[in-house]
């Protein structure tokens, strides 16, 4: 694949968790650098500072030291205000757990999405990416009437009704059978490339890193590439 620019560089990224008398170094100085169309899957054992890392990334928690770039936006000189509005409009994030408002149904689940990004055309964008995850027919469910592999399913479409510069996945596939999985990520790797965002991929299974363009594993803050 011809690489694309860049759109994000993280240098030295670093977050400490104080714990009582000790301190944690959840992400110990990790660099790393992804263009646009390439997947990078990420994987390592639990603890090992994962989930931290795609939190900072996001914006979703505060660096103790080292800069995020996103599209040549500095994200760890923003206010707070600021990365919440960056993150919906340019940062789409798959959680292992779906996180889909049980109120609302797939539609307005993924339509919310791409309001609160500002964007629009909300209802239209929804239904067709709803559609293009093969969940045409199931607009009007709410999550607690989805399998777990449609939900997810639901929460990838959230995640791209924003036309996102960077997807987040944090073992998005982790509490799926392992054919719900092949669907999930083939739906998500397939329009990563399509749409020439990046993607981190956060994942235990082996199967799924043999997809990504490159595999790197995180061992105690530190992540190495394979
Ligand atoms: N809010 C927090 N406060 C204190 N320690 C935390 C917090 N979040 C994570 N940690 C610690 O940071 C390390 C990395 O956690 P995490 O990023 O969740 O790892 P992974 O996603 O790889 O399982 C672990 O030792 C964990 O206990
Ligand atoms: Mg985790």
């Amino acid at each position: 694949m011809e690489a694309g620019p860049q759109i994000l560089v993280v240098k030295d990224l670093t977050k400490i968790y104080q714990v009582g008398p000790s301190q944690v170094r959840a992400v110990n100085g990790i660099n790393l650098e992804i263009r646009s169309g390439e997947t990078v899957a990420v994987m390592g054992p639990s603890g090992s500072g994962k989930t931290t890392l795609l939190h900072l990334i996001a914006g979703l928690e505060r660096p103790d030291n080292g800069s995020i770039q996103i599209g040549g936006s500095y994200l760890h000189k923003m206010s707070d205000a600021s990365i919440s509005a960056f993150r919906a409009r340019f940062i789409g994030f798959i959680f292992q757990a779906f996180n889909l408002i049980p109120t609302l149904t797939a539609l307005e689940n993924v339509e919310l999405a791409r309001r609160i990004a500002g964007l629009r055309d909300a209802k239209k964008h929804a239904a067709e990416l709803l559609e293009r995850v093969d969940l045409g027919e199931r607009t009007k469910h709410k999550p607690g009437q989805l399998s777990g592999g449609e939900q997810q399913r639901v929460a990838i479409a959230r995640a791209l009704v924003n036309n996102p510069a960077l997807i987040l996945a944090d073992e998005p596939t982790g509490e799926l059978d392992s054919e719900s999985s092949r669907g999930v990520i083939d739906i998500l790797l397939t329009a990563v490339r399509e749409r020439g965002s990046a993607c981190i991929l956060v994942t235990h299974n082996p199967d799924v890193a043999d997809v990504a363009d490159r595999v790197f594993t995180m061992r105690d803050g530190r992540l190495q590439e394979k």
